[in-house]
């Protein structure tokens, strides 16, 4: 089978691998119908994942249909379309058993990272009867692929600990396809102002199309100023921290009112500065958190239900066997204007 594989920092290439196998009672091996390519991804390949050994299939998010299924699967059977999520959970460890399915003792985020992932034609999914969603009839199979990580994550890490709430003040630092998740999750809740920042104007015009109340370029240095000008002097009651870098962290800690929350979402790779001689006595909660992927079923639901449409999060589509202008295309975002891109097996 065709699979992209990861050759340590800088390099990756389509290549030609084995089909899995299915090498425990609880694994399913699923054909790839649809996948996408995650901001993650480039994080691997720049280096800052070291978990990921160079060899590795790439990819933690698709949809597709299941081969072949270990001995101890009862929920799925072969022909059966599912969702593959980018967690996988046993369902029994102590993490699973409080739904912390990201700290999973033999699972939580291990596809694509430490065994071989979804950007090929067939994937083994580990622990598959509580990893896997079936896709209900009639469903839009692309769409679906945008709930295997960037829904759960921007509502789960963004949205539900940023406590999202009706007539709140919400800003987004980071318009990505994270953060333009989170706009659209944050919706379900009615927030009064919800406020989308980044340094790329064509995010911003897609953050407004979102929903956006208003949005504020950061290139100049003075986005807080922008904020407390647009919030009369009071900060936002959630700053969702959706880049990975240590001056959003900072933004967040600036624009945060006084018992507010920021939620952190991003990746970081270095230490940020938390401003504790300003805001020990500001009431404010500071969250972090690795998607879980609890909501995934409530997610699909809605997307069900047209309650939700992460179909607007797609930009371009390709084959396989284009997998690296798929790459190329996605890791120039700012002169391409890709959002999530999506590829076909
Ligand atoms: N916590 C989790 O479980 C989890 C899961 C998946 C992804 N992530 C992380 O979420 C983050 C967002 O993911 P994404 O795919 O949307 O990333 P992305 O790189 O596509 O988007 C980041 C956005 O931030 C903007 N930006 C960069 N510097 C900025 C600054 N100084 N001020 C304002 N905006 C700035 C960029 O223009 C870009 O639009 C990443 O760090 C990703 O690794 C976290
Ligand atoms: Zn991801
Ligand atoms: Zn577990």
């Amino acid at each position: 089978m065709k699979a992209l594989i990861y050759l340590g920092p800088g390099k990756k290439e389509l290549e030609e691998r084995p089909m899995p196998a299915i090498a425990a009672a609880t694994d399913a091996i699923v054909r790839i119908t649809k996948t996408t390519i995650c901001g993650t991804d480039l994080h691997i390949l720049k280096g800052d994942v070291p978990t990921c050994a160079a060899g590795r299939i790439l990819g933690h998010e698709g949809v597709g249909t299941v081969e072949k299924t270990g001995p101890s699967v009862t929920a799925f059977r072969p022909g059966d379309r599912v969702l593959v999520s980018c967690i996988s959970a046993c369902g029994k460890c102590e993490y699973c058993r409080c739904a912390m399915y990201s700290h999973c003792t033999t699972g939580g985020w291990i596809l694509g990272n430490t065994i071989d992932g979804t950007q090929a034609e067939y994937v083994r999914i580990p622990h598959a009867d509580t990893s896997l969603h079936r896709i209900p009839a009639g469903a839009d199979e692309e769409a679906l692929t945008m709930l295997s990580d960037i829904l759960p994550t921007a509502f789960e890490c963004g949205v539900l600990n940023g406590k999202v709430q009706p007539g709140s003040t919400v800003a987004i630092v980071g318009a990505g396809p994270i953060g333009l998740a989170a706009l659209l999750t944050a919706q379900f809740y009615s927030p009064a102002e919800l406020i989308a920042i980044d340094l790329d104007d064509n995010r911003l015009d897609v953050a407004r199309g979102f929903g956006a109340t208003a949005v504020v370029n950061a290139a100049g240095g003075n986005a807080a100023d922008q904020v407390m000008k647009l919030t009369d002097g009071r900060g936002v009651d959630t700053a969702i921290e959706a880049v990975g870098v240590p001056a959003t962290f900072v933004l967040c800690e600036d624009i945060v009112a006084p018992g507010g929350t920021i939620a952190n979402v991003g990746v970081h790779g270095v230490k940020a500065d938390l401003h504790l001689e300003r805001l020990w006595s500001q009431n404010i909660t500071i969250t972090t958190r690795l998607v879980d992927t609890v909501t995934t079923p409530m997610l699909l639901k809605t997307v069900q239900s047209r309650k939700l449409d992460p179909k607007r999060l797609i930009t371009n589509r390709f084959k396989l066997d284009r997998i690296l202008d798929a790459y190329d295309t996605f890791g120039r975002a700012a002169s391409t204007q890709a959002l999530k891109v999506i590829i076909e097996a």
